[in-house]
């Protein structure tokens, strides 16, 4: 029994776990530090972040507008400010931290790389400088498909510090994918590497670039090519250069661009319920504000931790836990390129031993995952530096949280279970280590100058405990999306039009209980959530669609234990529908061409054909109908808007 934690309950959702003594004394904020930031938001909560963006950021031309919303619901923030996010990542360390480690990187196969304060500067020099000489200018696009090495995170920081928009793709999506982004972008130029190492085998993303370049992108000059598994690739003379070569006799030192706060760091492009995945715009200050003060406050960062971020640059999560946010702390990371269980079950406790990892933040599918393989697997490992745990991606179920509290976090570390979006920029709703009382399940609390409700369909304010509705954040914040690349009219309507502009609307639904905590229920749209990425239903039909024997398809989510959603895709065919040994061999093709279409993580688990799909009278799919036959259930809902019910009886089957 530990005396870290006072349980006060331990029935369930009614768990309670205070902060341990050991958190309130060693956090940055106590329970009375947090109070006071909240009444500070709560007052003005433009004056709150205009006063954090004075202290914690550094401008080389300060600002004296906090918000400007004459043009709601497009806002921008600090808009007369100028600053360079590389300098306040890295060049304002350099005097203090220049000799401290900034990057600890293990790749799969088990080579050790670090790089101090100082050796990360010169890197993101030499690189930008690089750049440059490529004819790369402020404002250009820059895709970079790379695996999770820290080339990633310093050409992420070579873009910013000349102010190239950078965009990076999931080193798992496919060329058609790439292809897809690239082009919404109009990227000048891709940087890239010869390959990366994933769950045991070499990930072939120079090729993916190959195939993406010959079926379009006619923007792109130039791709700059990271050597890291030195397989044989294809070099196209004039267009790809290596990396190192590029690098080579460049200045370690490259004058920053001071851009406007508003200038936009990145774009990254995530799912919606329909249509093509949106390039969501960040802006340069608000943003790094955010990523900044939530690194601080629920991380806690300190000068002697060790960050373990397993998120992928490829993600939301690994732009603010491990390329900006930290690194604007001047903290330790960590940076792992391979899979959890590759070469064996216990890698991730393996990597936190040998490199002293403080605070470890991962995904509850990971977590699911991992705690399959039992309490041995971690036990053999000296866990002991831990302090805390992290969780994000989708809500932990109540089980998997107990586990990572008793035998990862050993009942010591507090877990800061993190709600946010690509959208969000930065944590909205999580604890405070050292201030918030933890309920499993539950992300607690949003963070001060966040404004969270719970509306009905129509808008209404929902004040009862316990109702569920549409989460929505009523004030703007500023590390929020600044629009969609390229389409301003779609941020509005995805984001706001619903209920008149008046909220943000988050697309998930929640409730707040009696003491105030809120609980995330899921999305509401029709956006999978598989292994914690966000994947629009949308983009694997189109997928599927694009076979040329499927006529339509729909796919949906069914629960999974370590996944949290499977795909579960009901497909129409041009021919009749299979049988027998026809039937698996088109399920095989058709999943081998959703992975190739966008990426393994999208292929579904399960294939259905039918002679239609459930359609209302006016031609809609009738999606809830679907779910339900995804589960195996008896479907018990109303029928009667259905064109033809004897297709329902061929879906269900297996
Ligand atoms: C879900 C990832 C419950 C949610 C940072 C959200 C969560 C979507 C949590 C965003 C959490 C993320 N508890 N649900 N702690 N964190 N989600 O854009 O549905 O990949 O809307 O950003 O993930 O996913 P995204």
């Amino acid at each position: 029994m530990s005396d870290n934690n006072h349980i006060e309950s331990v029935l369930n959702e009614n768990r309670l776990f205070s902060p341990s003594e050991r958190a309130k004394k060693e956090a940055t904020v106590n329970a009375e530090q947090l109070a006071a930031l909240h009444a500070e938001a709560g007052a003005d909560h433009v004056a709150f972040w205009s006063r954090l963006a004075q202290e914690k950021l550094q401008w080389s031309k300060p600002f004296t507008v906090g918000l400007d919303d004459s043009k709601a619901p497009h806002y921008r923030w600090f808009t007369d400010g100028e600053l360079n996010v590389s300098v306040n990542c890295l060049d304002r360390h350099l005097d203090e931290r220049g000799d401290k480690t900034a990057i600890i990187f293990e790749g799969e196969p088990g080579d050790v790389q670090k790089y101090t304060y100082h050796e990360l500067h010169g890197a993101v020099c030499r690189l930008a400088n690089a750049l440059k000489l490529q004819g790369v200018e402020t404002g250009d696009r820059v895709v970079i498909y790379m695996p999770m090495i820290p080339e990633a995170v310093i050409a992420m920081q070579a873009c910013a510090r000349i102010g190239a928009i950078h965009s990076i793709v999931f080193g798992g999506f496919s060329a058609e994918a790439l292809k897809d982004r690239v082009e919404d972008a109009q990227a000048k130029l891709i940087i890239t590497a010869d390959g990366g190492h994933r769950g045991g085998r070499v990930v072939e993303l120079k090729k993916s670039v190959d195939l993406a370049l010959e079926k379009g992108c006619n923007t792109v000059r130039k791709v700059l090519v990271c050597k890291r598994t030195a397989h044989d690739i294809f070099m196209k003379e004039g267009r790809d250069l290596w990396w190192h070569e590029a690098e080579a006799g460049m200045s370690n030192y490259c004058e920053p661009v001071m851009v406007n706060a508003e200038h936009p760091l990145f774009l990254l492009y995530t799912s919606g319920s329909t249509g093509k995945p949106k390039g969501i715009v960040h802006s340069s200050a608000g943003y790094l504000l955010g990523t900044h003060m939530s690194n601080e406050w629920i991380f806690d960062l300190k000068d002697d931790d060790v960050f373990w971020c397993t998120a992928d640059v490829g993600w939301i999560t690994g732009h603010s836990y491990v390329a900006y946010g930290p690194l604007s702390c001047g903290a330790t990371i960590l940076m792992f390129e391979g899979a959890p269980t590759i070469p064996h079950t216990g890698r991730f406790w393996e990597v936190c031993q040998n490199h002293g990892v403080t605070v470890f933040y991962t995904a509850p599918t990971a977590i699911r995952a991992l705690m399959k393989f039992g309490d041995d697997v971690p036990k053999q490992y000296d866990l002991s530096k831990l302090r805390l745990l992290g969780s994000v991606g989708e809500p932990i179920n109540p089980e998997a949280w107990m586990w990572y509290h008793t035998v990862i976090g050993q009942e010591r570390c507090p877990i800061v279970d993190t709600w946010w979006q690509t959208e969000t920029g930065a944590h909205m709703i999580a604890p405070f280590p050292g201030a918030t009382a933890l309920k499993p399940g539950s992300c607690t609390q949003p963070l001060p100058g966040i404004f969270a409700e719970i509306v009905d369909e129509e808008g209404n304010l929902i004040t009862a405990d316990n109702q569920g509705g549409y989460l929505v954040i009523s004030k703007p914040w500023p590390s929020m999306l600044r629009t969609i690349w390229g389409d301003d009219a779609r941020y509005v309507s995805t984001y706001y039009e619903k209920f008149n502009n008046k909220y943000y609307i988050v697309g998930d639904s929640a409730f707040r209980d009696a003491d105030g905590y809120y609980w995330i229920l899921g999305r509401v749209d029709d956006v999978l959530n598989v292994s914690g990425h966000r994947l629009g239903t949308m983009e694997v039909e189109s997928a599927l669609v694009a076979h040329p024997k499927v006529a339509e398809a729909a796919v949906v989510g069914r629960p999974h234990d370590v996944k949290g959603e499977a795909i579960v895709a009901f497909v129409v065919l041009n021919s009749e529908r299979p049988t027998g040994a026809e039937r698996d061999a088109i399920i095989t093709e058709l999943k081998a061409w959703v992975g190739e279409q966008i990426g393994p993580i999208a292929k579904p688990d399960e294939i259905r054909f039918g002679d239609n799909l459930p359609k209302t009278r006016s031609g809609k799919i009738m999606r809830r109908l679907l779910r339900t036959l995804a589960k195996g259930e008896e479907i018990t809902q109303d029928t009667s808007t259905l064109e033809d019910a004897t297709i329902l009886k061929q879906l269900a089957e297996k």
